[in-house]
């Protein structure tokens, strides 16, 4: 059957690369996939343990979105080293209640883009920790997009071939193993 891949980019600005690259790997995903990117992460509202019992709107579309997703892929861009703030908070909101989460068990891999020579290097290594210690089970190699402002053609979709590869394999591995998941 059709395998639900939820796409969040880390970014919530417009012209993200980190978006730009999702909507490449929707492009690239074969026909039994549904990857959608989500575009709801500027309206998750800061964490608080005193909204935890009656979470706003921006929270409840958030976890409804990973709950209903099979996997999860996010591409996150690097702030000052690590995942932007608005990424690690709608991930602790997720981790919610901790260990009985909609992270538990969920399939999810990482991509990273950014304009400089390293491709959210960090981020990525960051966002693979957070989301191992949230319970979800991390797949695929890491695929650092550097340069990332240059690397999609006017189709939107990557111009150098090794770049569309590494992303059709890593998209093909996270169907895979969620296929995987969901038959076990
Ligand atoms: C950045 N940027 C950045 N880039 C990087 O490679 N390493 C870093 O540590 C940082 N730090 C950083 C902090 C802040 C606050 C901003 C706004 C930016 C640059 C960043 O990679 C660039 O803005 C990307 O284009 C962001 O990704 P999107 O929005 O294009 O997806």
């Amino acid at each position: 059957g059709v395998v639900r891949v939820l796409a969040i980019s880390g970014s919530v600005r417009a012209g993200s690369v980190n978006s730009a690259i999702l909507r490449a790997g929707a492009a690239l995903a074969g026909a039994e996939v549904k990857l959608e990117l989500w575009d709801g992460l500027k309206a998750v509202e800061p964490f608080s343990e005193d909204d935890e019992a009656a979470p706003g709107a921006g929270v409840k579309a958030l976890l409804a979105a990973i709950a209903e997703a099979d996997a999860l892929l996010i591409a996150t861009p690097e702030y000052n080293g690590s995942v932007p703030g608005q990424l690690k908070n709608a991930l602790d909101w997720a981790s919610r209640p901790y260990g009985r989460s909609v992270l538990v068990g969920k399939t999810a891999s990482v991509i990273g883009a950014s304009p400089s020579g390293f491709g959210a290097k960090w981020a990525q290594a960051d966002l693979r920790k957070i989301l191992g210690a949230c319970g979800a089970e991390v797949v695929g190699e890491e695929l650092c997009v550097a340069q990332a402002h240059t690397v999609l053609g006017e189709d939107g979709l990557p111009t150098d071939e090794e770049l569309r590869t590494a992303l059709t394999t890593l998209v093909a591995t996270l169907v895979e193993a969620a296929r995987a998941a969901k038959a076990a």
